[in-house]
């Protein structure tokens, strides 16, 4: 199953494809971009996926180098980066050469950035092996590398030549890296497509037994939905916004707890909180929240915080949000499953403090009472 994405005013589209078994194909089709190939992964993918590829482009009659760095958010820094680049050089690649990413979205953020920057820009080609990494970290563009001073702080927005998606790889992804790719999965039926939500619901046990039918449709249609967001507005100035949807408090939570909380968790609580407003302001009906509840259930996401944080901490976690305008958060705002309010095409509003409290304490002594 293939997607084609195309921003405006870039003139590179490309495609996005989805098959189980397909990196049986990624060395023929690899060698019609070049025929000199940098393969970056982290040191525990090299064996199953990277040797494979490399054996198979050198068996066509290309250069390939495997680079590997150590996983973890802590590698995806400056550093590595520039270790990365300077290996590539020693090996004697330069601008006629293409990235090949494969890994999950620290491994597709820091390639990202390295096939943007090095010799001003190679092809490249994005492989992602965690659910989260194809259905969020590799669509988009996106790139960049943590900093002391924040995640995410230093990268360009540069689209990749393909996209590379073969869900048969889910098979050795740990379980609790699963859920974080789900979650991104329910927002993106949850601020745009009904239709898709209502697959997600009907069929959650699928998902742990690695059904590969629902792994391919269901990761298909969470792409085109980011795909479709992203060709709008490519910069987040305005569409890409709800992409934020359980973000906020989300990404407050996740700094509170050092970061001990996985993603999937902080957003799925954060989408739940950020509904809750939503209810409390009139704008989400009951029923819709319920069933909001209910598929963050039946996908077995753990809500729990192993530590309380006060409605206040979270409100000053929240003041930095990029969203933020003056120091004051703004939320995405879901009116039913499927839609979220436009505000003027800024798609996201501020929130009435009391309102904001009422639904974090109703987090603390209700949804993460455990
Ligand atoms: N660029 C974007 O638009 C965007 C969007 C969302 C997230 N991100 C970034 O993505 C990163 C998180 O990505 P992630 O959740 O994939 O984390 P990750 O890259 O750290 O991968 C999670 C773990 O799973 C392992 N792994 C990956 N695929 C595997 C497989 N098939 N089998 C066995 N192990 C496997 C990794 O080695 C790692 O230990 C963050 O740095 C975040 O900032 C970027
Ligand atoms: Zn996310």
């Amino acid at each position: 199953m293939k997607l084609q994405c195309t921003i405006p005013n870039n003139s590179k589209s490309y495609e996005i494809e989805v098959r189980n078994g397909l990196l049986k194909d990624l060395a023929s089709y690899s060698t019609t971009l070049s025929s000199r190939f940098a393969i970056v992964t982290h040191d525990s993918l090299s064996a199953s996926y990277a040797e494979p590829l490399h054996n198979s482009l050198k068996a066509l009659g290309n250069e390939s180098f495997i680079f590997t760095f150590p996983s973890g958010e802590i590698h995806k820094n400056r550093e590595i980066k520039e270790s990365l680049e300077n290996q590539l050089f020693e090996k004697g690649l330069g601008r006629d050469s293409c990235v090949i990413a494969i890994g999950g979205g620290v491994v597709t953020d820091l390639s990202g950035y390295l096939a943007a920057t090095f010799c001003r820009g190679v092809p490249l080609v994005m492989v992602p092996t965690s659910l989260l990494a194809m259905v969020d970290a590799s669509i988009g563009g996106k790139n960049g590398v943590n900093i002391p001073y924040g995640k995410n702080l230093i990268g360009t927005i540069y689209q990749p030549h393909k996209v590379v998606i073969d869900p048969n790889v889910l098979k050795t992804l740990p379980t609790a890296d699963l859920i974080n790719g789900v979650v991104e999965m329910i927002k993106h039926g949850l601020i745009t497509d009904h239709d898709y939500f209502e697959y997600l619901e009907k069929n959650s046990e699928k998902l742990l037994k690695l059904n590969p039918e629902f792994l391919e449709k269901s990761i298909y249609d969470s792409c085109r939905i980011k795909k479709e967001i992203v060709e709008q507005d490519e910069k987040e100035n305005g569409k890409r916004r709800l992409l934020n949807f359980g973000h906020t408090i989300g990404h407050a939570l996740e700094r509170l707890s050092n970061y001990l909380l996985y993603h999937g968790e902080a957003v799925a609580i954060g989408i739940l909180v950020e509904s809750y407003m939503s209810t409390l302001m009139g704008i989400l009906d009951s029923v819709s929240f319920e069933r909001i509840k209910k598929i963050i259930m039946d996908y077995k996401v753990p809500l729990r915080l192993q530590e309380k944080f006060t409605p206040d901490a979270i409100l000053e976690a929240m003041r930095t949000d990029k969203k933020a305008l003056k120091g004051l958060p703004r939320f995405v705002m879901i009116e039913k499953i499927g839609s979220c309010l436009d505000y003027n095409f800024s798609y996201c509003t501020q929130v009435d403090e009391q309102i904001v409290k009422t639904a974090l304490q109703w987090m603390n002594d209700d949804l993460c009472r455990h």
